[in-house]
């Protein structure tokens, strides 16, 4: 989405980001699921690409198209150190000539070969090149995460993580992280932006122009500043013939309360009712006993049912 409204609400922290970066540390972006960790990491990229710096991109997938992506990427901004075994027969004399050889002329090979061979060579031809490697997920299994782990002595880096992350071999890469910005959620003002550029790039009908405000308003509050749930609100509106005051009641809520946190509120109720239990004992109060009850069972359902609901 961030590539027709461009990245709203992210400047004062793209800055620290940037200085963060010329400075040479390395950089961990967290935040929750769709709070728009991959749209800043993007921006970052972008604009260290413009300032002269050799950047590479790991796209978030499996440890096989991510490596051979890496290396396509390697190749055409530093240019792969290949050993000559990867090159075509044909194209040795050439490639010896020149000292080059085209991407396309061995990329077949270097698919075939295995992906910590290529991780390795990967890695020997980002040294010495003050390279930025943005890595947009470490959400990844433990192989993936152990060639991810040669990256920080050749290349600087910039990751972007899970707050809730706890996958366990990530963590001999983490302390390689010297800054780290966690994304929070957009204000509601950046969010009311976000709707209002996109609906000038979309035709989007509306009942009457109340409508269209309480549905700008709704957005702004319901999504929680979540970037992903101010997607859904605006995909889901446009699906609509028109929207109309009751279908915005209906779906602005529905789509923004699956990303607001709940987990604070239910950890203050569970304690109150347990508690309560306890003080129900001490005055010897039944009444408060059964109620502390029911309240316990009603919370340990409720965890339940949103333990199903955000899988
Ligand atoms: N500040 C922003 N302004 C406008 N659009 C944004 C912004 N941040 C994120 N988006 C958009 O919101 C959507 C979700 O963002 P993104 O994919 O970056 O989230 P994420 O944190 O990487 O999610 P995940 O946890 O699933 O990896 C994308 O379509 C993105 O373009
Ligand atoms: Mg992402």
């Amino acid at each position: 989405m961030d590539d027709v409204v461009g990245l709203v609400g992210r400047d004062r922290q793209l800055d620290r980001a940037e200085a963060i970066v010329a400075k040479g540390s390395n950089l961990l972006v967290t935040g929750r699921a769709g709070i728009g960790k991959s749209a800043f990491l993007r921006a970052l990229f972008e604009r260290a690409r413009a300032g002269g710096r050799p950047c590479v991109w790991v796209p978030e997938g499996n440890t096989r198209s991510s490596v051979i992506d890496l290396a396509r990427q390697v190749h055409e901004t530093v240019g792969l150190r290949v050993p000559e075994e990867v090159i075509p027969t044909r194209w040795r004399a050439q490639a010896r000539r020149t000292g080059r050889v085209e991407w396309a002329r061995i990329e077949r090979t270097v698919a075939r070969r295995p992906s910590r061979d290529n991780m390795a060579m990967i890695a020997g031809s980002l040294k010495g090149h003050r390279a930025l490697v943005f890595i947009e997920s470490l959400e990844v299994p433990p192989s993936q995460a152990e060639f991810y782990a040669v990256l920080p002595d050749v290349a600087q880096l910039v990751a972007a993580m899970d707050s809730r992350n706890t996958r366990v071999r990530i963590q001999r890469l983490l302390w390689r992280f010297q800054e780290q910005i966690e994304l929070q959620p957009l204000d509601a003002a950046a969010s009311r932006a976000i709707a209002e550029r996109w609906l000038g790039s979309h035709t989007v009908r509306f009942e009457t122009d109340r409508v269209r405000e309480a549905f700008l308003k709704a957005v702004a509050q319901d999504s929680g500043g979540v970037p992903t749930a101010i997607e859904g609100m605006l995909s889901k509106a446009a699906t609509e013939p028109e929207v109309t005051r009751s279908s915005v009641r209906e779906f602005t809520h529905e789509a923004g309360v699956r990303y607001i946190d709940m987990t604070p509120t239910i950890v203050v109720g569970f304690v109150a009712v347990i508690a309560g239990r306890y003080i129900a004992r001490g005055l010897d109060s039944m009444e408060l006993y059964v109620l502390s009850g029911i309240g316990i069972a009603l919370f340990l359902g409720l965890r339940f049912a949103m333990g199903r609901m955000s899988r």
